[in-house]
């Protein structure tokens, strides 16, 4: 409507004599937008900005872990630094579809000892076990994080992944922590989250809502609490927009799981032929962005549905895997999921990482997929070379966020039509941490047209405005091994504060992240 009108008042001067340009397209009228910088109660989990590593093509071997000369996997400090930048608060592991294969038993003891296995869903290839649960938890520790564990219910038993549980869990003498200290750790790790099955209603099993929901209570019986760790039973969730899982497994499981994990990936064209990561048009570009919003209403409906089971909000909705999913990059190993990773990818994040902060009540943890050299990811390698993608840069920019107070705002997002349809411009939240500082993260999914938006801070009056943007000169940019910076962030000069009015000014196709204190 604003932007009819803005329309309408150029085509006025124009015919009036003025001095309307002719030749550039009409800029949009401003968007408006209300922090209420005094409201606030919910917290935004850290755990929102959680991420995955499975046994998939070059997540881990390769990936996370590299071959030293001796041929021993080695964690790779650059990544961890990396990693450790963006405060990555949990990991995930070691699937997946892969988590309903994996036995424990084969990835503990001495390596030379381990069976080897085909990973038969990830390009057939020779596991051998080399990464197992010890090697995981050197890593969690390493990156300060904490460990989602998925134990395995479609190939799996009740008492296999109990055992898994005290061997990782149990603090005093029993035949597994006597196991696990043989094979060289004392402590406990203390692991809480626990993935009870993935996707069950695919890879993990092709079961109905009410199978596995039977045999949900069945496994999630047998985890107790052990010293001070209390298992948080992460229920596997619907696929998209199944929400008939979520309604049965909440009317049937609800009161003895902590979470539940839905999955949803944004794709452009169809499963069978999915679009290039790199090589796209802007009617690809508006398909992913249109996706990627939808998600909203995706978490809107199983929240509702949620609300009627547990009005106290008491389970998470977590979004367990996100992200884009495009054909994987020509030349890559197949079944390994390489893809490269545009500026496209990373408004795609911003737009998840808003809309969940927006709805920090119910969703308290959601995982990228996946976090090095599979799907979405936050780094890519090439042998001993890594480089950060565009995405990367997003959770560098929404750490501020982290277990901040979310401020409800209110948003007129303004339009980017194509071609007759329409999504909506901008998306935007905001949160204050415990020094008072309010952090905004907005995104302008126009890559054609600037936005101004005009802002209004209620209750507070900040006196200073910082920020940053990440923004290319084209919707493909990327970063590769040649040009690692061609997508990277640099200081934001597009915000004016005068008293608790703000203005800022997004370039196209930008995210931005801002400070004011
Ligand atoms: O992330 C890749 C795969 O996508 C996971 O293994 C599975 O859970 C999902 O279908």
């Amino acid at each position: 409507m604003l932007f009819r009108t803005a329309c309408l008042l150029l085509l006025a001067a124009a015919l009036l004599g003025g001095a309307a340009p002719t030749s550039a397209p009409a800029q949009p009228a401003p968007q408006s937008l209300v922090i209420n910088a005094d409201q606030g109660e919910i917290t935004i989990s850290r755990h929102i900005y959680g991420h995955f590593a499975e046994h998939l093509g070059r997540g881990i071997y390769d990936g996370l872990w590299i071959k030293d000369e001796s041929g021993h996997y080695r964690i790779r400090e650059d990544i961890v630094e990396a990693l450790r930048r963006i405060q990555i608060p949990n990991l995930r592991w070691p699937g997946g579809c892969f988590a309903d294969y994996y036995h424990w038993r084969d990835g503990i003891g001495p390596v030379e000892d381990r069976p080897a296995i085909v990973n038969t869903l990830w390009g057939g290839v020779t596991e051998d076990n080399s990464i197992g649960t010890h090697e995981f938890m050197e890593l969690v520790e390493a990156l300060d994080t904490e460990a989602i564990v998925v134990g395995n219910v479609g190939s799996g038993t009740v008492e296999e992944m109990a055992r898994w549980w005290e061997y990782i869990n149990f603090p005093g003498v029993s035949p597994m922590a006597d196991l696990r200290r043989e094979n060289g750790r004392e402590e406990p790790w203390n692991v809480r989250f626990w993935g009870v099955g993935n996707e069950s209603w695919g890879c993990g099993g092709n079961m109905t809502p009410e199978y596995y929901a039977d045999l949900y209570k069945r496994f999630a019986t047998f985890l107790h609490a052990y010293g001070d760790t209390r298992p948080f039973r992460i229920a596997a969730g619907a696929a998209g927009d199944d929400y008939r899982w979520t309604e049965v497994l909440m009317r049937e499981a609800g009161h003895m799981m902590e979470g539940i994990d839905l999955h949803h990936y944004t794709i452009t064209g169809t499963w069978a032929r999915k679009g290039s990561a790199t090589d796209f048009t802007e009617a690809e570009w508006f398909e992913l962005m249109q996706k990627a919003l939808w998600v909203d209403e995706l978490l809107e409906r199983h929240s509702a549905i949620m609300d009627r089971y547990d009005p106290e909000k008491r389970v998470a909705l977590i979004v367990g895997e996100w992200g884009t999913w495009h054909e994987q990059e020509p030349g890559s190993t197949p079944g390994f999921l390489y893809q490269q990773n545009t500026l496209r990818d990373a408004l795609v994040a911003a737009i998840h990482l808003n809309i969940f902060n927006n709805r920090a009540d119910r969703v308290r943890m959601a995982n990228i997929a996946q976090t090095v050299n599979v799907l979405q990811a936050m780094i890519l390698t090439r042998g001993d070379q890594m480089i950060l993608t565009p995405t990367y840069h997003v959770f560098d920019f929404y750490t501020v966020h982290h277990d901040a107070t979310l401020l409800p705002i209110s948003l007129d997002a303004g339009t980017y039509t194509y071609e007759g349809e329409s999504i909506p411009a901008v998306t935007a939240s905001a949160s204050r941490n415990d020094q008072g500082t309010i952090h905004l993260t907005l995104s302008n999914l126009d890559p054609n047209q600037p936005r101004t938006i005009d802002t209004e801070i209620r209750g507070a009056a900040p006196s200073r405005v910082s920020g940053r943007i990440l923004t290319a000169d084209s919707i493909t940019a990327h970063n590769t091994f040649e040009t690692p910076d061609a997508v990277a962030p640099a200081p934001f000069e597009g915000a004016r504060l005068q008293g608790n009015r703000l203005t800022i000014t997004l370039p196209p196709r930008s995210l931005v992240v801002l400070a004011l204190e």
